[in-house]
This record gives C-alpha cells, structure tokens and sequence, in this order.
C-alpha cells in the first residue's frame, strides 16, 4: 500500500511498500487526524477559538510553581543534574525513583511491591503499545469490557479484530444525566481473550468503574488465567482525578498503568508500570530493544515529590479541586445553555477532564456536529471514535461528544453557547 497517496507527498517519486506491521501503522488513523486538527488550530494562535477538545492537562498555577521549584532544585544542584542530563538510566528506569515508588506505593497500599514489580515507559501511551501488542494479535484479542473507551487504543493493534469490546448498559441517574454500567453478562471470555483492558476513570465519559465491576474483572481475569490491565491515568495515588472515593488495586495479575502526564508533565513522558515481575523483564527488554532508556526528567522531578508528601499534597489541594470545579462549573452551563431547548443528557462526572454529551436522535451525524463546530470555531472530539471493538453499533455512535472542561473557562462559557446554538439550530 502506497501510504503516501493523500498525504502532502503525493507526488514524491517513492514506491515503497510497506511491511505488514508498518502497514498497520502507516495508516491514517483517528486519532492522528484529530491530532493534526487540533494541533493545527492551536498552532493557528486564533484568539476566538474555543478549545474543547484535546486530552491536555490544564495549567495551574500552583502546580506549575511546584514544578518549577523543583526543577530549580535540580540545577541547583549541578552534580545531580549532570547525571540526569548525561547518562542513560537503566531500561527499566532509574533505581533511585523505582525504589522510591515502591516505598511510596507500599506505605499507601500495602501492596509489598519491590522495585522489581516496576517499570518506566515512556508514557504510558507507550506500555500500551507494547503490552497489547506482547499479548494480543493473531487471534487473540484484547477485550474492553466498558465501551466506549480511550480513543488512542484505537489503533495500537497488530492485526485485525484486535479489541473485543462490551456496550455498557446506559442507566438513567436522573433529568439528562445517565451512567454507563458495566454488564458482566454480556462479557464473554472465550479462549481468544488475551487480557482484560479498562481505563478507571474512563476517557472520554469521566465514568469511574466501582470497586465491585473492578472486582468482578479481577476476578474473570484471575479465573480464566489473563491479565488485566488498569489504565490509572487519571486515577489515585497521581493525579487524583476523582470526584467519588474508589479503592485502587494491584495484585499479580493486574498490570497497573501510571503516568505523570495529567499531573502536568505530558513533555517528560513517563508512565510507571506496576506489574508482576515477568511482565516487568519483558517491557524493560522492549525499553532497551526499542529506545535504550526512557526519557529521565520525569523520574527526576516527580521521585523527591512522591518522597516528601508534596505530591500528595498537590494531588489532594490543587489538582483534584482544581477540576472537580471546572467540571461542575461546565455541569451549570450545560444546563443553562441547553436546558430543555434540545434533545440530550450527559455521563455523570466521576473522573477525568471530560464530559461526555449524548444528543438523542440528533438529525446529523457527530463527525458533521464537529465539522459544524470547527466552522464556528469550537473543537470537540467526535464521539464514534471512542466505539470500536463492537459486534454491532450501539444507538448512541454517532450522537456523542467528547469535551474537555478544564481549559480557558471564558472559551469554555463561548464554546457551550456555540454548541447549544448550533444543535438548537439543527
Ligand atoms: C486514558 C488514557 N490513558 C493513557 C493516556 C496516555 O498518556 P501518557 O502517554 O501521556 O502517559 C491518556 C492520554 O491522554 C489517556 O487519556
């Protein structure tokens, strides 16, 4: 396949081919296009867009300045930062923040993890790639028992049919608000199930799987003998971005995935991975293999953090108030904007940056909303994306969409009115 063919250079001379694997990869895919328009509109600089959509951590201020400080720290002290900047880590990642981690998460959790139980990739979109990719392909399938889910998934996979997703069950919680429930009956772990795979919070709803669907899931993964991996990236200890209280969990058998990224530090990509020691050999033989070493700035940074009690302190303040405010200030100027002028309800805000909007029997389909949005200025993600993996489409592909709260509240306000307007419109 000639991957070139529209992109910009359509007319180069090339006649490559592609492997198998680079064919898998060289596609366009969601997530890249929506990528190259956002990062487009941002680039753009234009002061009347309203910027909606995207998976960004918002700035504060407060813990910008603990970022700050503590790079200060850094240069301060020349020898230490001479190390950082100088020499590779290990592939598994830096000792000194693996076993700081460690004690961090036991002194919290009591899980009895050792430095051997952990693993720095680099971000955790990476230990993603590779996980699923270590385990699924050729058959075997990675199941996704909460659709819809995290969008960069997507197209992670080796091979065809590689997600075997499960619809939840959409409860209504009261006037146009609704929960996706997760449905054990509907999940079947057949012989192809290679590992269990669920994002807690869930991007894009803000859904929080409950301590007992994750217990169910434990239990599935533990008895029919496949991992299951927990997508932390929004979750407890760091950053904390949970409005309700929920248990975080590891055990042997689950794959425990951490980033610093919503903190605020997306550039340093880190993800830390909490696993069983196997698990742990193979992803930092794929580190060395793949890239040598992770980037270390993060571990830097972050280690005398989780050290001293300032990350904890920045999680429970400053960043879990810091969006609980701005999702329940979006959650007013939804009901003021759209009240009963449209069609719609909205997933309960548990978690995450994000609300998830479903407009019931809109007339046009989400991928035109968006464009009808971007002509006014306002960017949204496109809810179909997040369906993928399904035996069937669920009603609601093409009604959702995906939006970030916690970006310039006054772009915000403008952008609600715009959204409003237009479906009112329709
Ligand atoms: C649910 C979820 N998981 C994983 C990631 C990947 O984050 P990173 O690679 O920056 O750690 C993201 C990023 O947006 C996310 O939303």
């Amino acid at each position: 396949m000639n991957v070139f063919a529209s992109s910009p250079h359509e007319n180069a001379p090339f006649s490559w081919t592609w492997s198998e694997y680079g064919d898998t990869f060289a596609h366009p895919s969601g997530i890249l296009e929506l990528m190259r328009d956002l990062g487009e509109a941002l680039a753009s600089g234009d002061p009347d867009l309203c910027m909606l959509g995207g998976g960004n951590p918002s700035p504060i201020p407060e813990a910008e300045a603990m970022f700050r400080a503590q790079w200060r720290a850094l240069t301060d002290t020349p020898a230490h930062l001479d190390a950082i900047l100088g020499k590779y880590d290990t592939a598994q990642g830096s000792p000194l923040f693996l076993s700081t981690m460690a004690d961090y998460l036991n002194d919290r959790y009591k899980w009895g993890v050792t430095p051997e139980n952990l693993c720095v990739t680099n971000g955790s979109q990476t230990a993603f790639f590779h996980l699923f990719n270590l385990l699924a392909g050729q058959g075997k399938k990675i199941l996704l028992p909460l659709s819809p889910e995290y969008i960069g998934y997507a197209d992670q996979g080796h091979g065809a049919d590689f997600f075997q997703a499960v619809h939840g069950r959409m409860e209504e919680t009261g006037p146009h608000r609704f929960k996706y429930r997760m449905d054990p009956d509907r999940i079947r772990m057949t012989p192809d199930v290679a590992a269990i795979a669920v994002s807690r919070p869930t991007n894009p709803t803000g859904n929080v799987l409950t301590d007992g669907e994750i217990q169910t899931l434990s239990d599935l993964a533990l008895q029919h003998g496949v991992p299951l991996i927990i997508d932390n990236a929004y979750g407890a200890p760091f950053p904390g971005i949970l409005f309700r209280e929920v248990t975080p969990v590891w055990a042997p058998h689950i794959i425990l995935a951490m980033s610093l990224s919503k903190l605020g530090l997306p550039g340093t990509r880190t993800g830390i991975i909490v696993a069983d020691r196997p698990v742990i050999r193979m992803l930092t033989s794929i580190n060395a293999v793949a890239g040598l070493a992770n980037g270390n700035i993060g571990q830097a940074l972050a280690g005398p953090m989780l050290a001293d009690g300032r990350m904890d302190r920045l999680c429970a303040e400053i960043i879990r108030p810091f969006y609980e405010a701005r999702s329940r200030r979006a959650g007013r100027l939804w009901e003021d904007a759209l009240g009963e002028r449209v069609s719609w309800t909205r997933h309960e805000a548990e978690g995450s940056m994000f609300h998830w909007l479903r407009f019931p029997g809109m007339p046009i389909p989400d991928t035109e909303l968006y464009q009808r949005l971007k002509a006014r200025k306002v960017l949204v993600i496109p809810g179909h994306y997040f369906f993928y993996g399904l035996e069937t489409d669920p009603p609601e592909r093409h009604e959702c969409i995906r939006v970030h709260t916690a970006m310039d509240p006054a772009q915000f306000a403008r952008g609600v009115e715009i959204i409003a307007d237009t479906l009112a419109g329709l």
